[in-house]
């Protein structure tokens, strides 16, 4: 059985106040059920969460690592610091990141391979531009974003979760269909099964974007989709456990 996880990436959002509020919101609702729950916030208020989610169930996630163990490297955040606040994830390869700061695929392979050395589970997000899909390019663009961490170690996949997240539909409110997200998510999973069958099998695949509690149900019953990386619905208590709860229904 593979594992169903829900994570919400909170993004740049928020303050210490509202994050304080926002989780003692989701403990006072929560119920561990079959899914995972995890929570990316903002690096700095990892040490605060860390300690009121204790004993709870819910993991602790980040939103990007480096690539390197230590050194000279001004604002970034290394893979070992993560795990001393309890990370156990991170995210790696997010559209944002690829986007708005030039991160390359050979780079997010190199913070892909760096994390796993170091103990903690990349969420790897993949996805096609409008542009890609339009000019029929999404599964090309797709297997590039996946075959160069494929193509350096298959043995990284094992335990890994990838994040199928088209940029078209990343704080939109415009949702991949549930056909038109297993159709992409049952192509992830037959690329990793060209490397190695057990770990495709294995390989949870979460949907992302637009992610809501009225759309999470639809997309989580479909074969392949075993999750959702939540971004703008994760900032909001009731809305992030009702997602939850439909991962663990699914
Ligand atoms: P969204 O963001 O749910 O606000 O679309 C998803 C993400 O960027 O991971």
């Amino acid at each position: 059985m593979r594992k169903a996880l829900v994570a919400g990436n909170w993004k740049m959002n928020g303050s210490k106040v509202q994050a304080e509020s926002l989780v003692s919101e989701l403990l006072a609702g929560y119920q561990a059920g079959a899914a995972e729950l995890i929570l990316c916030p903002p690096v700095i208020y990892l040490a605060e969460l860390q300690q009121q989610l204790a004993g709870s169930g819910m993991q602790l996630g980040g939103q990007n690592c480096n690539e390197h163990e230590q050194g000279a490297y001004t604002g970034e955040i290394s893979a070992a610091m993560l795990m001393e606040f309890g990370c156990q994830y991170v995210i790696l390869g997010h559209s944002e990141r690829r986007a708005l700061y030039n991160e390359s695929d050979e780079l997010i392979a190199e913070r892909f391979l760096h994390a796993r050395q170091q103990g903690l589970t990349p969420i790897l997000c993949v996805g096609e531009t409008l542009e890609q899909r339009e000019a029929g390019t999404t599964l090309e663009v797709i297997f590039q974003q996946l075959d160069a961490i494929l193509s350096r170690d298959i043995q990284g996949f094992a335990d890994a979760v990838v994040a199928y997240e088209p940029v078209w539909a990343i704080g939109t409110g415009r949702t991949a269909s549930p056909e038109q997200a297993q159709e992409v998510h049952q192509a992830i999973r037959a690329r990793v099964a060209e490397a190695d069958s057990q770990h495709a099998e294995q390989l949870s695949i979460i949907y992302g974007g637009s992610v809501n509690a009225a759309n999470a149900a639809e997309l989580f019953v479909m074969a392949d989709i075993d999750g959702g990386l939540v971004g703008g619905a994760s900032l909001k208590a009731q809305d992030f456990l009702s997602i939850y709860r439909a991962a663990c229904g699914s």
